[in-house]
């Protein structure tokens, strides 16, 4: 994408602040943020929320999310005052899913594993994307090494739309750093080894010295481990997609 080496020039050198702020501007309306409320999802809500930066913020309400990440979500609309939008799944989508094969069908097999995160967590988040030019996420290059290939600005064929990962470089510590000096609201699961926090049948602990995400799909292949969120579009047709598109 052309311009994406002019707004990189932009950025360069600003605080994290300063490059959202240029980007809401640049992007007015066609900006938004999506939150697991994660700790790097709540630096970056922080930011938004307390410089008033006009991004949209939204959550992928899965259904299946810990009780820990609800009582962060609502403690940050408690602080905040500002709305945090949810994008739920399709109801037929998961009545019909869940109907055939139970609640729990994600631990017999990959293709179960991803279609249910294709109508939990995929669909909706194309219906929030939808209209907009820029998309912000609290990746940041340590979390995997699929992750240590990726830029912080990017062109996301998948979605035709920019991802920016504002907080890219910050190590774990500058997180916690961060956290830590705004006495900022964020999920107990972090302290108890749980450094990556997705859907609660799907995330587990890690021990010492494990990877950030050994905890998610933990039953899973090494390679398979991208839910689909930030993976590229072939790996996510699945049978629910086939549903959605014969409805
Ligand atoms: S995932 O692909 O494995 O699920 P991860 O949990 O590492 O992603 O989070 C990376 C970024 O994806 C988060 O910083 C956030 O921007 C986005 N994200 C992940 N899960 C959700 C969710 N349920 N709702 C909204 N955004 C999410
Ligand atoms: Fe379903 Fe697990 Fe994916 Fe959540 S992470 S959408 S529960 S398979």
């Amino acid at each position: 994408m052309e311009h994406l080496a002019e707004i990189r020039q932009e950025l360069t050198g600003l605080t994290v602040i300063d490059q959202l702020k240029y980007l809401a501007s640049r992007f007015e309306g066609r900006i938004i943020f999506s939150t697991s409320f994660g700790w790097e999802d709540q630096a970056i809500t922080h930011i938004i929320f307390s410089n008033q930066i006009p991004i949209k913020v939204f959550t992928l309400e899965t259904g299946r999310l810990f009780p820990e990440t609800y009582y962060v979500w609502n403690r940050t609309l408690e602080i905040y005052q500002k709305p945090i939008h949810a994008y739920y799944p399709q109801h037929e989508l998961l009545q019909e899913m869940v109907g055939l094969k139970g609640p729990n069908s994600f631990y017999d097999s990959v293709d179960n594993r991803k279609e249910c995160c294709y109508i939990r967590k995929i669909e909706p988040l194309k219906r929030a994307l939808k209209g907009n030019e820029i998309w912000i996420t609290g990746i940041r290059a340590e979390q995997s090494p699929n992750r240590e290939d990726m830029h912080d600005l990017e062109w996301d064929e998948g979605n035709q739309l920019i991802k920016f990962h504002p907080i890219f470089d910050w190590t774990l510590d500058e997180v916690k750093s961060y956290i830590k000096a705004h006495n900022i609201v964020y999920n107990t699961l972090h302290d108890k080894g749980f450094p990556s926090i997705g859907c609660a049948p799907c995330t587990r602990a890690v021990q010492p010295g494990e990877d950030f995400r050994a905890g998610r799909w933990w039953w899973e292949d090494q390679s398979k481990k991208e839910c689909g969120l930030h993976a590229t579009e072939a790996s996510l047709k699945t049978k629910a997609e086939s549903f959605t598109n014969n409805k």
